[in-house]
């Protein structure tokens, strides 16, 4: 067994757009750069009217179980990564488990399911999961189904409403895995705060500026945890670094902060302290205030520098381009990340087999966690067959009035009868509700 890891990913966009620029912002009375080169962002992804969390996953999953010729008994469990669920008991797992049957001549009854919440980082946690019960010998020869689904909606009005966002992110974990496999060591970075949160509601409460200095101060613990596991990090071992990307410009400042971390003490260190100086050390300052501008100051200039500037375009940038047309998808953002890493790879025409990624994954109340992954030979037909720059295009581009309406369909608080944007082809849909007050699902041929 070369390790266990992910085997193949499939990745499913809501079908609608919200274009920031053009429409967002003008509506909101901001500047289109706020957006664009302050968060990073250039559209947001949302599900149509016959869309939610239950379908995104299911048209993920299904079309990875046919790509990859599985039938419900390949695969031992379902779990299902989700800060949408709209239930407190039954798991998103079984309403996607059924609505798989629905195509399958078998069924997933001997299948464990389960769902997982720790904010965003619980896709991250249901893949561990899955590769403990491999390693654990409980899997009987079969692969685990993890599936990262989220509608991002915010309050209207309310800051985070322009980092929104809306698909599933569906992987399967197996032994010699034709993209990655995990590393055995793992740092954690984790605190009880309360940054982000959503005590029985549907949209967040959000503490906006606190949540960007949480992810910061988490992602670092996290970095020396690995680093106390794994042995001093270094850039150059690294050949990409996806992180959780609730909107690229958090990531340009985590990145900035896991790099001066990084290279502290190493021969970067040394010959960027040539044009910028050495890293500022707290006993050299008498408050710690201090020493925070001087490193403020530093982290400035060293994103500045050109050899910065190469590791950021290399490493950080190409993990970034689905988000940006995309949004925030939660628990399958920095799995979006790794994918984005890897399709711009294939694209370049660079060769990732062996090379190891640094991967790094944030969810509020709060918890970091950073795992290495080493890809594999198989990587370039897996991502290759990604159709999600087909999806993105397909989108249908609302205007201002029916994102107006397309945000009330979402709304648990609302009644809203709107016409759906787009016709479902060949997939599952939302198809009302249940006696239980459960949700309904059918496949539209
Ligand atoms: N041109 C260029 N840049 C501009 C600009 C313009 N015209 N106008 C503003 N900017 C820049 C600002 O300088 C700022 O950049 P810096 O942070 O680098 O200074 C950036 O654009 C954003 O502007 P504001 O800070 O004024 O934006 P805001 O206060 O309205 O909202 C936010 C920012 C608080 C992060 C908000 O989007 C939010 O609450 N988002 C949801 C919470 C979130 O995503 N937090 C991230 C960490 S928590 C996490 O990761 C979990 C998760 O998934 C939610």
């Amino acid at each position: 067994m070369t390790g266990v890891g992910i085997d193949a990913i499939e990745i499913r966009t809501g079908k609608l757009k919200l274009d920031l620029a053009e429409t967002f912002a003008p509506a909101q009375g901001e500047d289109p750069g706020k957006y664009t080169k302050g968060l990073g962002l250039h559209a947001s992804s949302f599900p149509d009217v016959y869309e939610d969390i239950v379908t995104m996953a299911a048209n993920a999953a299904h079309r990875l179980m046919e790509r990859k010729g599985l039938t419900p008994d390949d695969i031992g469990r379902i779990d299902v990564a989700t800060e949408s669920a709209f239930d407190n008991s039954k798991p998103v797992s079984t309403y996607v488990a059924g609505c798989l049957e629905e195509v399958y001549d078998d069924d997933f009854h001997h299948a464990n399911k389960g769902e997982r919440k720790f904010a965003c980082i619980a896709g991250t946690q249901s893949l561990d999961d899955a590769f403990n019960w491999i390693r654990a010998g409980r899997n009987r020869g079969r692969a685990a189904l993890v599936i990262a689904t989220d509608t991002a909606l915010y309050a209207r009005d309310d800051p985070g409403e322009a980092t929104q966002g809306a698909g599933a992110v569906a992987m399967l974990v197996d032994e010699d895995p034709d993209l990655v496999t995990f590393s055995t060591e793992q740092g954690f970075g984790s605190a009880d705060e309360t940054d982000f949160l959503k005590p029985n509601q549907q949209f967040p409460s959000v503490d906006g500026k606190r949540s960007v200095n949480v992810y910061l101060a988490r992602m670092r613990e996290a970095l020396d945890d690995f680093a106390a596991q794994a042995g001093d990090l270094h850039p150059d071992d690294y050949a990409m670094v996806p992180f959780h990307t609730p909107f690229p410009g958090m990531v340009r400042k985590a990145a900035a902060l896991g790099y001066r971390h990084i290279v502290r003490d190493t021969d970067v260190e040394l010959a960027l302290a040539e044009e910028i100086g050495r890293q500022p050390r707290p006993e050299e300052f008498k408050t710690r205030e201090q020493y925070f501008d001087a490193m403020e100051e530093y982290t400035d200039e060293l994103t500045e520098t050109e050899r910065y500037g190469d590791w950021y375009a290399d490493s950080i940038e190409p993990t970034l381009s689905i988000a940006r047309e995309v949004g925030n998808w939660y628990t399958g953002s920095v799995h979006v990340a790794r994918a984005a890493g890897l399709k711009r790879s294939l694209e370049e025409g660079r060769e990732m087999a062996g090379e190891q990624l640094l991967v790094a994954s944030y969810g509020s109340g709060a918890q970091a966690e950073v795992h290495s992954e080493t890809v594999q030979p198989g990587w370039r037909e897996e991502i290759e067959a990604l159709n999600v720059d087909e999806q993105i295009d397909d989108r249908y581009e609302l205007s201002f009035e029916e994102y107006e309406q397309i945000h009330d369909v979402h709304n648990h608080d609302t009644e809203t009868d709107v016409e759906e944007f787009t016709a479902p082809d060949g997939e599952f849909v939302f198809d009302g509700w249940g006696r239980m007050g459960e949700r309904k699902y059918r496949y539209v041929r």
